[in-house]
Parts: C-alpha cells; sequence; structure tokens
C-alpha cells in the first residue's frame, strides 16, 4: 500500500453525506502492521494512572503496540517509563503487573537495574573479561522519549516527535477531569482487573465502546433481566439506570482532533450513581456545569487510539492491545474514588459486575459479535461497511449552546435524541487512522 491508497479503506467526505470504511480496515495483517508503525509507535498511548504508583518505587507494566513498558516512581519522587526489555539479550526485565521493587533484577541473567532504570549490577561482571569497549556502552533501560501526566492519567509515546500530551488531548481533557474528579483526593482502581482476549481486530472495540445504536439488538438479554428487575426480582442491588427511559433523553457526539471522541446523553436517573450521595461535594469543588457533567450525564470518553472510559452502567476504564490483525487483548479496571466509603464502593462493585466483564450480562454479547464480524470481514464481496451514516445529516461545526456551555470546541459535533444513535462518534478514531497511516507512508512524521 502507499499513501495514496489509504482513502480506499477510509472515505470521509461527510460534507457530501458519505463516511465509510473499508473491512480490509479490520482484517489485511498487512494494514496491522503499518498500524503498529505509523500509529502504535508514534502516538501517545495511556499507561497506568498515578494512584497505581502512587509510593517511591512503585511500577507498573504497560504495553504499548507491542512494546513492553515499565513505569516507575522513582526514589526522587519522578515518573519515568522505560522499554521493558533487558539490554543483554532483550528478555522482558519486569514481568510482573505492578508493585513495588528498589530494584529490577531480569531472570534470565541476573542483571539488575533500579527505578531510574540505571543498570545498578552486571552479575558476575568482574570475572567477565569484558573488554573496554562493553565497558563504553550505556546498559541502562532505555526511557520512553516522552512520559507526561494529565490529571492523574499517565500516558507515554516512544516516538519523540508528538505534540505535548495537553495539547494531544485538546478539549477532552474536560471530559478526563469529569472523570478524575469525582473524589476530592482523586482517583484509584479497584484492587484488581479483569483481562480477557478476542478473537477479532482492536478497532472492533473502539467502534463499539463508542456505538448506542447496538445496544437494543446485541443486549436483548440484560433488557429482558432489567425487565424482570422492575418487578423486583433479580440482582436489584446493581441499581442499573431503565434503559426504556433513556430513547427521549438529549444526547450527542463531539469528536476532537487527533482522533478522540465522546458520546454522552442525559442521565436518566442519576440518583442510581454511587457518587449521588457525594452531589454537593462535587458541586462545590469543580462548580456546577462540571458537576453536572459529572453526576448527570452517561458518558463514553475515547482517547484514541486504545483507551477507553465508559460511564454508563458502571465506571470502568479499558485498553485493548491489539496482539494480531484478529486478535485483541482487553484489561479492564473499576475506577472509584479514592477514599470511598465502604456502602458506596460496594453499590459500585454491584455496578462494575452486572453489565461489563466475561462474566457480566453484556461483555459475552459483545465479544461474540466482534467475533463474528471479524468472519464476515473474511467474504470479499462485502465492499464497504455501511456503519457510520446515523445521524451524519445532524453533524454541525462543534459549536452549539452545549459546546458553549462547557467552553469546548470539538472538530465536529452532533446533537439530538439518544434515539438517533448516532454513528457519528467513529469519524473521528478513522480520520485520525486514515491521517496517521498515510502520514507514515508518505513518509512524513505523524504531526506536523
Ligand atoms: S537477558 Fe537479562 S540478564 Fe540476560
Ligand atoms: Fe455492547
Amino acid at each position: 500500500m502507499d499513501a495514496k491508497h489509504v482513502n480506499s479503506y477510509v472515505d470521509d467526505r461527510p460534507s457530501e453525506g458519505v463516511f465509510r470504511v473499508h473491512p480490509a480496515a479490520y482484517s489485511d495483517p498487512e494494514l496491522f502492521e503499518l498500524e503498529m508503525k505509523f500509529i502504535f509507535e508514534r502516538t501517545w498511548s495511556f499507561l497506568a494512572i498515578e494512584s497505581q504508583i502512587a509510593k517511591p518505587n512503585d511500577f507498573v507494566t504497560a504495553t504499548i503496540g507491542r512494546t513492553p513498558v515499565l513505569v516507575t516512581r522513582t526514589p526522587g519522587n519522578a515518573i519515568r517509563a522505560f522499554v521493558n526489555a533487558c539490554r543483554h539479550k532483550g528478555a522482558t526485565v519486569c514481568r510482573m503487573e505492578q508493585g513495588n521493587a528498589r530494584y529490577h533484577v531480569c531472570p534470565y541473567h541476573g542483571w539488575a537495574y533500579d527505578a531510574n532504570g540505571k543498570n545498578v549490577d552486571i552479575k558476575d561482571r568482574r570475572a567477565g573479561q569484558y573488554a573496554a569497549a562493553f565497558d563504553a556502552e550505556n546498559h541502562d533501560l532505555l526511557p520512553l522519549p516522552k512520559v507526561a501526566v494529565y490529571n492523574g492519567l499517565i500516558f507515554g509515546c516512544l516516538s519523540p516527535d508528538v505534540p505535548p500530551l495537553d495539547e494531544f488531548l485538546g478539549d477532552i481533557k474536560f471530559f478526563l477531569d469529569c472523570v478524575m474528579d469525582q473524589g476530592p483526593n482523586g482517583m484509584e482502581f479497584v484492587p484488581g482487573r479483569v483481562i480477557y482476549n478476542y478473537r477479532g481486530n482492536w478497532k472492533l472495540q473502539l467502534d463499539n465502546g463508542l456505538d448506542p445504536y447496538h445496544l437494543t439488538s446485541t443486549h436483548t438479554s440484560f433488557i429482558e433481566v432489567q425487565n424482570r428487575r422492575r418487578r423486583g426480582a433479580g440482582n436489584v442491588e446493581a441499581r442499573q439506570f431503565d434503559w426504556e427511559k433513556r430513547a427521549a433523553t438529549r444526547g450527542g457526539v463531539f469528536g476532537f482532533s487527533n482522533g478522540h471522541s465522546l458520546v454522552w446523553n442525559d442521565h436518566p436517573q442519576p440518583e442510581n450513581r454511587p457518587i449521588y450521595p457525594s452531589n454537593e461535594e462535587i458541586r462545590q469543588r469543580v462548580g456546577d456545569t462540571r458537576a453536572s457533567w459529572i453526576l448527570s450525564k452517561l458518558r463514553q470518553t475515547t482517547i484514541f487510539p486504545n483507551m477507553q472510559i465508559p460511564e454508563a452502567i458502571s465506571q470502568l476504564l479499558r485498553t485493548f492491545q491489539p496482539v494480531a490483525v484478529d486478535r485483541t487483548m482487553m484489561r479492564v479496571y473499576c475506577l472509584a474514588p479514592i477514599g470511598e466509603r465502604p456502602d458506596l464502593r460496594a453499590w459500585r462493585l454491584r455496578q462494575f459486575e452486572d453489565f461489563f466483564n466475561p462474566t457480566g450480562i453484556a461483555t459475552p454479547d459483545d465479544v461474540a459479535t466482534y467475533e463474528e464480524c471479524q468472519r464476515g470481514f473474511q467474504a470479499k464481496e462485502l465492499g464497504w461497511l455501511q456503519g457510520y451514516a446515523r445521524g451524519i445529516a445532524a453533524i454541525d461545526g462543534g459549536e452549539n449552546e452545549v459546546t458553549r456551555e462547557i467552553g469546548i470546541r470539538p472538530n465536529e459535533s452532533v446533537i439530538g435524541k439518544f434515539e438517533m444513535q448516532s454513528e457519528v462518534g467513529f469519524h473521528s478514531c478513522h480520520r485520525e487512522w486514515a491521517r496517521l497511516m498515510e502520514a507514515g507512508l508518505a513518509g512524513r512524521k505523524a504531526y506536523e
């Protein structure tokens, strides 16, 4: 493929009423290789949240594209990130998900590194008959060219040629603040996480996290369960909001630069959320506008390329790590205010378990659907996919009463009833996908 062929995968002409993506974008192994190179290795990726490494020598591991990463807090209280591969023979040095360690000792031949990535020991060095040329080499872990934190969210990049994180995130920062400002002491992951894999492309998750249209057909068993709960039977402790009340609510989509996107609607029953009792505290701390976006809206925030924070049924943060063109590894955390009251934490957990995760009522439906899409993509006859068009006629230039109230300026937005179930949320991600692929193929920098 060359740069001028990128538009045979993303047909981006909303002013003519057209936005289509070709199934090969999800199924061609050659494109997957290019995505690793031109997207994952050249843009910011979410790594961890700051409270995971609150103390000196705390660490957490992550992956950018296919590169293993080690994130540490140094004894001097700095946050640093390294390629988690030993300088000796390339084995991963740290093999745990998180913890606290003064030294990271490579299990293969025992080379040791500290939280600054500095090589502090080469096992049996003196007896090793090393030449001066070896001594002259740097043996430290390779630092990531870029690491930065926004409101407790740690990001890293394998390339130095990226805009500052603040600029990369742009106006979607307002919605990240809505996530991270829910507790007076910040946010944490409830201990533990869920990991699962599916046999499908990573962009199936990217899309689905922005897809209100599938809910009433994919998740019919959840609707059945809700009907039973309405009669007082089953897991009423989860206190889910009533989907029937949602159709008439106001909602919309904001598409931002650099691939970020948000889908939202007015919460039909905000009293069902575990932060509702903190209503007053939040309002006083962050002001009325932000408090109302925290408390009274359902929000699905997507940070391109592979992090999403859905806040509808419960509050979770997930990453989707591409493994192969048709394999993706999901990692899901339950987000919560630090120091939350135990009864509210229990309420939160009952919601976290209810809908999402392989043990929940909805994720198995979604995962099965991704795998069936991946099977359908094998049909060479299929041609352009048509699932990016709902709501296209309602796109505005990003300036309306809602964006003015918040003080943001998305590139495009759609506002209307939830029942529109707009697919415009996909546009900015696929537009950015095409932009980065084209830049890479043309030999240009990702950001000029
Ligand atoms: S690969 Fe790490 S010490 Fe040999
Ligand atoms: Fe779903």
